[in-house]
């Protein structure tokens, strides 16, 4: 009796989608990419309950006549190659052919396409040409889908294509169950059509979601032009941009100078041959090239637009076309390092002394701590920590952010970063002396749509922190006052910090009175402890500070006194002690 099954199609599409669509956002970016391969001018994207009730997308691309509108949610349907030897010179961003049958397994979709007139003669790409002179009155075709099997298939009026997709997983309830948060699933939505936006910049792209509009971006004539139309002048002015070509690979860059870092890799953008991926040795390449420049827990901000011959690399290397597999994974890596290398080297008001090629006679232990120290700066320390250690405890400073203390107990290694978070973390979660600070002058603090987003819905949660914020309006947050461990914070970078953070640990929220709900914290109060624990890094002494000796043994003190010594908010150890006994054993005494 045979025990292998062949699976029926319908399992096998379910199967498929698990690895095509993993949340609202990739729908998006499927249905996205079908428009941009259809030569559209115009895409726009709408939004019910962060997709999950409703994803739509139109476009006013070539559309499709019936046959292939029908023919369009088989498994392996496409019109973008035809033989092996077109997958190795791909121009197009699907290829696969199995997204459209992969979203229609797992939703209920409604396709209105019309075939449109050649480019030439198509409104939008023709100026000349009013807006429906060629489509209106064609006669499109609407066909119906749900769990992947077609319900209707009907003339409409259509112009180009448009696409809604209705409760996403309703026949996979595992799947839908994974969903995050509303405000989650909306930042990867916003991630993705932004990240779309960004590798197609001559497209205009319109996103709303729950009716209202996240941003409506006109077609731009430049790379630098769409960046502005999303992040604004301020942010762009923290970039320095430029442009390298070399062996078959050119590059557009835009990273960060060495004063705008972030606290976070949320600003990091990769794209090869206008397809947004993720690729680690091109990142590292970037990470390679500021090392040394500026601290560890500092992350540039980075747009790499990568264009290398469509022969040397390969995007079929996951569903989700995510990720790319490069034919000469060195020579994209030099180039990458070299490129921002060069870039760096104009920002001009910087050292570009590589570490290791410090002048002689640095002091050894404030080679750590700088690396490679702005020279305009004069707020990173110039002195000899030496001066600092003149209070009644041995203190020595060992670099970084460690100092070694003599004790009753033993030899104390401290990491006076961490235990300085641990001992602010508790003060902000127990409101221990924590007062507020109103700023004299209100700072307003532009982010990403994403964190924004994220903040608007959890004002609440900083307001009970002592962070007095509201919503500006235009992705803008106002701070108004902030508790005063944090006045020698800087407040954008804390707040998108906070942001980062609450999108990265989602709280899920469980009704209280439901059975076998987690044990612990109620939702609330681990969105408090997520924005507490952003509030006592940004308020803690950081690796650039060298803390005196009374400070050391203020902050041994007030360790001693916390509920949980022994570790930072994150889980790293804040001391390490070395008893006598031990140091005996090591001696082998
Ligand atoms: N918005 C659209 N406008 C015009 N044609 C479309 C549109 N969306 C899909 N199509 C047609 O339907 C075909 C199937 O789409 P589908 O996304 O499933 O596959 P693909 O884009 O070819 O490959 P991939 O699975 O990698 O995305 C496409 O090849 C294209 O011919
Ligand atoms: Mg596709």
């Amino acid at each position: 009796m045979p025990v292998i099954n062949i699976l029926s199609v319908s399992l096998r599409n379910k199967i498929a989608a698990g690895e095509v669509v993993e949340r609202p956002a990739s729908v998006v970016k499927e249905l996205v990419e079908n428009a941009i391969d259809a030569s559209s001018t115009r895409i726009s994207v709408e939004t019910v309950r962060a997709g999950k009730k409703l994803i739509y997308v139109s476009d006013n691309g070539t559309g499709m006549d019936r046959e292939d509108a029908v023919r369009a949610f088989e498994r392996y349907a496409t019109s973008k190659i035809r033989d092996e030897q077109d997958l190795s010179n791909l121009k197009t961003m699907g290829f696969r052919g199995e997204a459209l049958s992969s979203v229609a397994a797992v939703s209920k979709m409604t396709m209105k396409t019309a075939l449109s007139a050649p480019p030439g003669l198509r409104p939008g790409v023709n100026p000349d040409l009013r807006s429906g002179e060629t489509n209106a009155g064609i006669t499109g075709t609407l066909v119906e889908i749900a769990g992947g099997e077609i319900t209707a298939t009907k003339d409409c009026a259509a112009s180009g294509t448009v696409i809604e997709v209705r409760e996403l997983f309703f026949n996979t309830p595992a799947r839908r169950k994974f969903l995050k948060s509303d405000a989650t699933e909306n930042y990867h939505i916003i991630d993705t059509v932004t990240r779309e936006a960004l590798s197609h910049y001559k497209i205009m792209f319109v996103l709303r979601m729950d009716g209202s509009e996240v941003f409506s971006l006109p077609a731009a004539s430049s790379l630098h032009e769409r960046l502005l139309q999303l992040y604004g002048k301020d942010f762009i002015d923290g970039l320095i941009e430029s442009g390298f070509g070399h062996a078959g690979m050119s590059v557009s860059l835009f990273a960060s100078r060495l004063e705008h870092m972030k606290n976070n890799r949320s600003m990091q953008f990769i794209f090869v041959n206008g397809r947004p991926v993720k690729d680690q040795s091109v990142g590292y390449a970037v990470y390679k090239a500021y090392e040394g420049m500026v601290p560890k827990e500092k992350h540039p901000v980075f747009f790499v637009f990568l264009d290398v011959d469509a022969g040397q690399v390969d995007f079929n290397v996951h569903p989700s076309k995510r990720e790319v597999r490069f034919s000469q994974k060195n020579g994209v890596f030099d180039f990458i390092y070299n490129a921002v290398r060069e870039v760096l080297k104009k920002d001009t008001g910087f050292c570009s002394v590589r570490k290791g090629e410090e002048e002689t006679g640095t002091h050894p232990i404030l080679e750590t701590n700088m690396g490679c120290v702005p020279v305009s700066s004069g707020n990173l320390i110039s002195e000899e920590p030496d001066r600092f250690f003149t209070g009644y405890l041995p203190v020595i400073y060992l670099g970084d952010t460690f100092v070694a203390v003599p004790t009753k107990e033993g030899l104390v290694l401290l990491d006076y970063h961490a235990a300085h978070e641990r001992v602010n973390y508790e003060r902000f979660l127990k409101r221990m002396d924590v007062r507020s600070h109103r700023l004299l002058f209100p700072r307003q603090v532009k982010l990403p749509r994403g964190e924004y987003a994220v903040l608007i819905e959890h004002l609440h949660v900083l307001n009970e922190e002592g962070l007095d914020a509201g919503d500006f309006g235009h992705d803008t947050i106002i701070v108004r006052s902030i508790p005063e461990l944090l006045m020698d914070a800087d407040i954008a970078a804390l707040m998108s910090d906070i942001a980062s953070s609450l999108l990265k640990n989602p709280v899920t929220r469980v009704p209280k009175n439901l059975s076998g709900a987690p044990a612990g914290l109620e939702p609330v109060d681990s969105e408090r402890r997520i924005v507490a624990a952003r509030m006592a890094c940004h308020s803690s002494i950081r690796g650039k500070e060298v803390p005196d000796a009374v400070r050391v043994a203020e902050l041994l003190k007030s360790l001693d006194a916390a509920e949980n010594p022994h570790s930072c908010p994150h889980g790293r150890p804040t001391r390490i002690t070395i008893s006598v006994d031990e140091l005996r054993k090591m001696f082998k005494k």
